[in-house]
């Protein structure tokens, strides 16, 4: 069966998120739902759905800043992995950025999830010289 990809609707959060969480990315100084909520919908920003009928088979976090574009959160059910399905997201990812106007997309790989890197540079991706610095506005309680 083909993957629909699409935009997530907002009764899709909790099930978006315990996919985000079976695949490893939830982290306790970000709140999942809050950052859903957040993104989804936006001129700036969306939650991308991969459907495999009424299946939730993936999702990933796209959005920009004027320049770049960034992906978020990309997961694929741990059971339909391997079947090009991670592909196919960033893809539609890539396809809503370039429909922004946006000719550049980024995304950082946490320390812990070096396995992740040969999925993309099979898909593209290469490592860019630059160091991410960053501080918390609104600091984690
Ligand atoms: C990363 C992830 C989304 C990949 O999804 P997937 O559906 O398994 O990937 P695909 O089947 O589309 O793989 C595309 C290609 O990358 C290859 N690939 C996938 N994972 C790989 C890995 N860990 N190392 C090397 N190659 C890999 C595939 O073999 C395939 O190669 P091909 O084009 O020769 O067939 C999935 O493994 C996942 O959800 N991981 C946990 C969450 C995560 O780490 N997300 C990224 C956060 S930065």
């Amino acid at each position: 069966m083909a993957m629909w990809i699409g935009p997530a609707r907002p009764e899709q959060r909790q099930e978006v998120v315990e996919l985000w969480r079976a695949a490893g990315l939830t982290v306790p100084h970000n709140d999942p739902v809050a950052d859903f909520d957040q993104a989804r919908g936006r001129d700036g920003s969306d939650v991308l759905v991969g459907m495999l009928g009424a299946r939730l088979a993936g999702a990933v976090m796209v959005g920009h800043d004027g320049h770049r574009g960034w992906l978020y959160y990309l997961a694929v059910a741990p059971e339909l992995r391997g079947q090009g399905h991670g592909r196919a997201l960033v893809a539609a990812a890539e396809a809503w950025l370039a429909g922004h106007g946006i000719r550049k997309v980024q995304l950082m790989v946490r320390a812990g999830n070096r396995a992740v890197s040969g999925f993309y540079a099979r898909i593209g991706y290469a490592e860019a010289p630059v160091t991410t610095l960053a501080k918390w506005l609104d600091p984690p309680g």
